[in-house]
């Protein structure tokens, strides 16, 4: 899979995917991100991607031009799945929509800044916009590493041990069962007996059943229960 991450502020994004699953996924080529600064696409002298606006509201919006010269430059060289944009009034991210774009091929991630970006580009090169919840960031940037972050762990061998991201919480819409190494007695904070039986079908009944009533207690709206 390849992710291509326009942005105005590229640094932000230099962390998030060196390290870890994500990085481990681009060094076995399972992922590729790549991250485009999108002031090397202004063809104005100060290599502005930004302007006023028009209705003299508060706040610079993002300007077309490079916007649609980035992203017409990136889909001359391949095809694209999806063209995402992320914002705040976006469809909200959630397991399933990581599931479903962690079967494709090709994903453009535009991150907002600024007061917004110019509705046009919404309305003619935009074919997702995702908001990763019900708060505001000062820019696109964490919420374009969130949804990566996300959709890579699900590939196929990007985790060592495949079926961790299948009993993950969310994955059947309910949350995972609560989990514990050694030692078995800390200072008189005991490890559940069942976990330590050596019964594998009393410990598979035992994490449903956990899974069940932390679903219950804490996200009851997952089993439409609210
Ligand atoms: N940009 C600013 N806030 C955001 C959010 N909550 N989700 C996605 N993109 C954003």
């Amino acid at each position: 899979m390849r992710i291509d991450i326009i942005t105005v502020v590229p640094e932000i994004l230099d962390g998030p995917f060196s390290q870890s699953i994500i990085g481990r996924a681009q060094k076995k080529g399972i992922a590729e991100i790549h991250i485009h600064n999108l002031r090397d696409y202004s063809t104005d002298k100060h290599r502005r991607c930004d302007d006023y606006a028009f209705s003299g509201s508060a706040g610079m919006v993002m300007t077309i031009q490079p916007i649609e010269a980035c992203i017409e430059h990136l889909k001359s060289e391949r095809q694209y799945d999806e063209i995402i944009y992320t914002s705040p009034d976006g469809e909200m991210f959630n397991q399933p929509m990581a599931n479903q774009m962690s079967q494709l091929q090709n994903i453009i991630i535009l991150c907002g800044h600024y007061k917004g970006i110019d509705q046009r580009v919404r309305d003619h090169l935009i074919t997702k916009e995702i908001s990763i919840g019900d708060y505001v960031l000062t820019g696109g940037e964490l919420a374009a590493a969130v949804i990566a972050d996300a959709v890579v762990r699900l590939i196929p061998g990007a985790i060592s041990d495949e079926t961790s991201a299948l009993s993950d919480s969310f994955q059947d819409n309910l949350l995972s069962a609560p989990v514990y190494t050694r030692p078995a007695d800390y200072k008189g904070w005991k490890v559940p007996e069942v976990l330590l039986s050596g019964n594998e079908r009393l410990i598979e009944d035992w994490k449903y059943e956990q899974a069940l009533e932390r679903t219950r207690r804490l996200r009851p709206d997952l089993l439409g229960e609210e």
